[in-house]
């Protein structure tokens, strides 16, 4: 269990560097919290190959691109600090264990929250194993997958060796005995299928129905479940409103919230994540116990990038200051839907997969085992279709170590209404929950110096496409954006006759 006593050389990361430089300025550095000082000179460090006192959500991108077999992460992002030991060998890291008992000092640094050896997940609809990455991050373990779309089990195979994938979950007759946690994004127009039926687990209730069934045989105390945040729109609110009666009933609390990806990376992206449990703890504690208020983002054209969709431009845009919009799925036969990006030179370009994938949390090139028995271009309906690494590893991190809700965010639900953007069932009544999107925010780079693989340059086509609609609609634009884009189009065009140029010429050459 334990990493090899001595030879280890112990890396210091400072707190200042996280984020930022981290990879660069590896090596001896200093750690300046005066309670982590005193654990360290403990000995302990000797033995581990990367000590990191930082913010949470950075540990396992780190963890990752320091490329370490092990790793003890210090975090103090909920006020209080923790230890984990962290097995870094492969890139959905296994929990080891909590810093042991010799380890803390008289602050009782590290020895606070003994996660031991975390919660067994089962995994349904994993996708590219989102959920599944970022509980692992937050020290759960995944016992078993299930995902039937082939590109997605692919990635799932290479990412989660020695763990089982079975693929469709109308063919799983059972969960392991021993899983303490359920999650899966399901398909969302399922559940619509599923609220118009008599009952969800009816004969035609589709793929959410399974998990019940499941659930039936095997009462697993804790599910997560996420989705669009449409789901809360679905059938006038009817779709929702079946799944909690269906929770409700079998003796689960829940509660749900709608989440910002913003929170963690540079993309917006909002998604329900729903947690419902048959234990003790109160899902508001794990759900509600973190907000922080949206800062301002200061930004212009010349000095920030800009994310936008330039397949729309007629109704909306997509527009996201400093951030990508939402990455969308594309189509399951391949072909990719990225956004553009319209950099502070004035260049506009598609981002590299390998971008996405990064502002969805991954490791570049998660999907990339994918490729050996599909289309490239099926990376960027993979990715789209995930949910956000660290979103997930956040939520891990809460259901191990629960905070407390404020009760004073509670309210009337009203019966018959609209849903609201997080409420929760405390066992009696359903109650309204006035909370926003951003659990955290982390600090990060603006968007231009996150993106680390160049892209494309958006062609002269979809921008003079993407103008045309700007034309015809009735948008208002950042005053200064078509200007830019308009420039674009003539350094494109300009590129474009020189290119032709020069191949005529080399035509001419070899006549
Ligand atoms: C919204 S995605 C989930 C994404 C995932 N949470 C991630 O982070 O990558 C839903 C997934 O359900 C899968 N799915 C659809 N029908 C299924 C079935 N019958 N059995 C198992 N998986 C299914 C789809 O292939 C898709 O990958």
């Amino acid at each position: 269990m334990w990493p090899r006593r001595g030879g280890y050389q112990a890396v210091f990361l400072d707190a200042s560097l996280t984020g930022r430089g981290a990879t660069a300025r590896r090596g001896k550095g200093s750690v300046k919290d005066a309670a982590a000082r005193r654990t360290l000179s403990g000995g302990l460090h000797q033995r581990i190959a990367l000590w990191y006192l930082g913010p949470y959500s950075h540990n396992w991108a780190l963890r990752v691109q320091l490329r370490r077999p092990w790793a003890l992460t210090i975090s103090k992002a909920y006020g209080v600090f923790y230890g984990n030991i962290i097995r870094t060998d492969d890139a959905a890291s296994r929990w080891v264990r909590a810093v042991p008992e010799q380890a803390t000092d008289s602050t009782g640094f590290c020895a606070r929250h003994d996660l031991g050896d975390g919660m067994k997940v089962a995994g349904l609809f994993a996708g590219i194993g989102g959920l599944e990455a970022g509980f692992a991050a937050a020290g759960h373990r995944s016992l078993m997958l299930c995902e039937i779309w082939e590109p997605a089990r692919a990635v799932l195979a290479a990412r989660f060796p020695g763990v089982p994938i079975e693929a469709d979950i109308a063919q799983l007759h059972a969960l392991p005995g021993d899983v303490d946690l359920v999650v899966g994004g399901f398909p969302c127009q399922d559940l619509s299928q599923a609220g118009r039926t008599a009952g969800i687990t009816g004969k035609r209730s589709g793929l959410v129905g399974h998990v019940f069934r499941l659930l039936d045989q095997n009462r697993v105390p804790w599910v997560v479940l996420e989705n669009v945040s449409f789901m809360l729109h679905l059938d006038q609110g009817r779709a929702l409103r079946t799944l909690v009666e269906e929770f409700e009933a079998r003796g689960y609390r829940w509660a749900y919230r709608v989440v910002n990806s913003l929170a963690f990376l540079p993309q917006r992206r909002e998604r329900v994540l729903f947690v419902a449990t048959t234990t003790d703890v109160d899902p508001a504690d794990v759900l509600f116990a973190d907000d922080v208020p949206v800062p301002i983002l200061q930004t212009s054209l010349s000095t920030h990038a800009h994310g936008f969709y330039w397949t729309e431009g007629v109704r909306g845009l997509g527009w996201a200051p400093d951030a990508v919009p939402t990455l969308k799925n594309g189509s399951t036969v391949g072909i990719a839907s990225p956004p553009a990006i319209l950099l502070p030179d004035g260049s506009a370009i598609t981002p590299d997969i390998r971008d996405a994938e990064r502002l969805q949390g991954f490791e570049a090139d998660w999907t990339k085992p994918t490729e050996t028995s599909s289309r490239p271009s099926l990376r960027w309906s993979l990715v789209g279709n995930a949910v956000t690494v660290p979103v997930a590893e956040w939520l891990g991190g809460r259901l191990a170590r629960p905070g407390s809700h404020q009760r004073d965010r509670d309210g009337v639900l009203d019966a018959d209404g609209r849903w609201p953007r997080a409420a929760r069932f405390d066992g009696d009544h359903r109650l309204k929950v006035t909370i926003g999107g951003y659990p955290v925010w982390r600090e990060r780079q603006p968007l231009a110096e996150f993106l680390s693989f160049g892209g494309k340059l958006l062609s002269a086509r979809a921008t003079r496409g993407f103008l045309a609609r700007t034309d015809r609609s009735t948008l208002r634009f950042v005053p200064g954006f078509l200007p830019r884009l308009r420039d674009h189009l003539a350094v494109m065009d300009e590129h474009q006759r020189g290119t032709r140029y020069h191949s005529d010429l080399q035509a001419i050459a070899a006549e």
